[in-house]
């Protein structure tokens, strides 16, 4: 839950983690999920506006996030989103989850159109192409697993406690690139990615070498993975950057906050496309949050895109052209 100044300026952003409960598990459980937004959801909503120090009587509209997502999760934000808007008077703005992901960086600074967004998360792994706000055309996509699933499956076969990404990329920083795991669809005339063929790789490795009694160095697998899976987000983002006209570009998502990633496009940029400029957003904004809703909310509500009462959440809710 979080209070927006102008689409730009975060008065407050709380997020409640629901890690905990999810770890045991190893992933998200969306029964589980459901019960902690209930249970958390007024909870958050009075601290955000105590923490911005705002009244409901000086809002301009209520953003609410109607897809993509679990279903669960989604109807409690929206029904709390609808009662808050309903009682206050205020405006529903429906917004898209993705592109929340992407307005997080209009948090850091301006955006400047046309520009490439390179939107990786749990779910997600995709190349967005934008020639104005709010409009949204995705010029490649992973045809299997979401680069954030990768690090999340990968680190449970090596006993990490879940989502693993973070601690993966901790141990990457120790290792090397020893293992030289498949740079899946790095020569392909596309901008698709594929990592399932990766994860396979790395889960027989090392199965294979439990069942030979052979000891691996797990800083070195963590090291070799994460080389291959950001030399091909690199590789196929530069490409979209060279084939498009771009002015910015944008990492998105709870894998731009890799440190990895961040350096190996930086230094990539620097390199091949000087003129453009990389805009990432800071750690607390790229995994899931609050702000980011806001922002791309605030789009939408120049445009006068307001949802009637009925909005209903939509699970596998697409991007579309506005
Ligand atoms: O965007 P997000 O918070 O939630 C979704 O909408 O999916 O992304 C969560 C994903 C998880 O898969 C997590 O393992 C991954 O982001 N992640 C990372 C890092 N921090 C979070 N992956 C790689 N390196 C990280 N430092
Ligand atoms: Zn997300």
């Amino acid at each position: 839950m979080a209070v927006i100044q102008n689409g730009e300026i975060v008065l407050s952003n709380i997020v409640a983690s629901q890690i905990n409960s999810h770890r045991r598990f190893g992933g998200v459980v969306p029964e589980v999920a459901s019960r902690h937004h209930v249970e958390q959801i007024t909870l958050c909503l009075d601290e955000a506006l105590e923490e911005a120090g705002i009244s409901p009587d000086r809002l301009q509209a209520v953003a609410v996030t109607y897809g993509p997502g679990l279903v669960g999760a989604l109807l409690i934000g929206l029904s709390a989103a609808k009662a808050f808007a309903w009682a206050h008077g205020l405006p529903l703005i429906p917004v898209n989850h993705m592109a929340g992901h992407i307005y997080a960086a209009r948090l850091v600074q301006p955006l400047e159109f046309p520009l490439m967004a390179l939107l990786v998360s749990g779910g997600h792994t995709e190349l967005v192409y934008m020639v104005e706000d709010g409009s949204y055309e995705i010029i490649g996509e992973t045809r299997d697993d979401a680069a954030g699933e990768a690090y999340d499956k990968v680190g449970r076969v090596l006993g990490l406690s879940y989502p693993s990404g973070k601690e993966l990329d901790q141990l990457a920083h120790q290792g090397e690139d020893t293992y030289k795991f498949p740079r899946a669809m790095l020569k392909e005339d596309n901008f698709d990615f594929s990592f399932s063929g990766l994860k396979s790789a790395f889960i027989n490795l090392v199965h294979n070498a439990e069942q030979r009694g052979e000891v691996l160095d797990i800083a070195n697998l963590a090291a070799s993975f994460q080389a291959s899976v950001v030399e091909v987000l690199v590789a196929k983002t530069i490409r979209a950057c060279q084939t498009y006209p771009v002015k910015q570009l944008v990492i998105a998502g709870g894998v731009a906050a890799n440190q990895g990633l961040r350096e190996g496009m930086t230094q990539a940029l620097a390199e091949e496309l000087p003129g453009i400029d990389l805009v990432i957003p800071a750690l607390k904004l790229c995994g899931d949050n609050a702000a980011m809703i806001g922002a791309a909310a605030h789009v939408e509500l120049k445009k006068q895109h307001v949802a009637e009462m009925d909005l209903n959440a939509v699970p596998s809710l697409a991007f579309q052209h506005i």
